[in-house]
């Protein structure tokens, strides 16, 4: 993942060790509740279509689309993450295509999704970021439409959620320039008041993206 010569920023050396940890403790570190820009564009989708939720952590999101009628694909690199969220599908009476795997050893089919949802995926430093950025584009049907949420470099000011390093940050420029081979359907950076458990909680600078591969 990360060459010697680039060694991890604190906090990111071991992800499934620490990730498993933080999802170990009782309750649900995101919530229950889908996260919103997701919930205000998953309409982008069809019932019956297929989507991917990337990094999925305790299931939130994939479990909610697989309710919208979706048939949902979903992997996290922490197995503790994964069996949370095959807890709830169960217990929502939903089907979800979960799988135990980290970014760079999923086996990402080509071409294959009408949707990506990758929702707060910011584990990734550029490097890492530019190969899952590419594994998504590829794995668009041309036609499919990623969702995305992340956080802003103002959010080191805020400190209410995600990771504490800039270069892992977005910018609206960053994902304009990321996903050059998509056609941009909505892209702005805003803030908003996040409660999603206790992991996204209280003021945050955001940044939200909805693309589409071309036809
Ligand atoms: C901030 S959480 C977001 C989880 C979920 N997307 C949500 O919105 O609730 C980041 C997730 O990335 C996962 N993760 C970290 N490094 C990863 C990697 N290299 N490959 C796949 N997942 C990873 C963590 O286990 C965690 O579930």
């Amino acid at each position: 993942m990360n060459t010697p010569s680039t060694p991890p920023a604190p906090g990111f050396a071991d992800p499934a060790g620490t990730w498993n940890r933080r999802f170990q403790a009782e309750g649900f570190v995101f919530g229950t509740e889908p996260n919103q820009w997701l919930r205000d564009h998953a309409g982008v989708w069809r019932p019956g279509q297929r989507v991917l939720s990337v990094a999925d952590g305790e299931g939130r999101n994939s479990v909610w689309l697989a309710r919208q009628g979706l048939v949902v694909d979903a992997f996290d690199i922490s197995d503790v993450g994964v069996a949370k969220a095959r807890t709830m599908a169960a217990g929502q009476g939903v089907s979800v295509n979960f799988e135990v795997a980290d970014c760079d050893g999923y086996a990402w089919p080509e071409a294959a999704f009408d949707g990506v949802a990758a929702i707060f995926v910011q584990f990734a430093d550029p490097a890492l970021r530019q190969r899952l950025f590419d594994h998504i584009g590829r794995s668009l049907k041309p036609g499919g439409t990623l969702v995305l949420q992340g956080y802003t470099p103002r959010q080191l000011e805020y400190k209410t959620g995600g990771p504490p390093v800039l270069s892992h940050l977005y910018t609206e420029a960053l994902l304009r320039e990321a996903f050059a081979g998509l056609d941009i359907v909505e892209l702005r950076e805003y803030e908003a008041d996040l409660a999603e458990g206790t992991g996204h909680l209280g003021r945050s600078a955001l940044v939200g993206m909805v693309a589409r591969r071309p036809a």
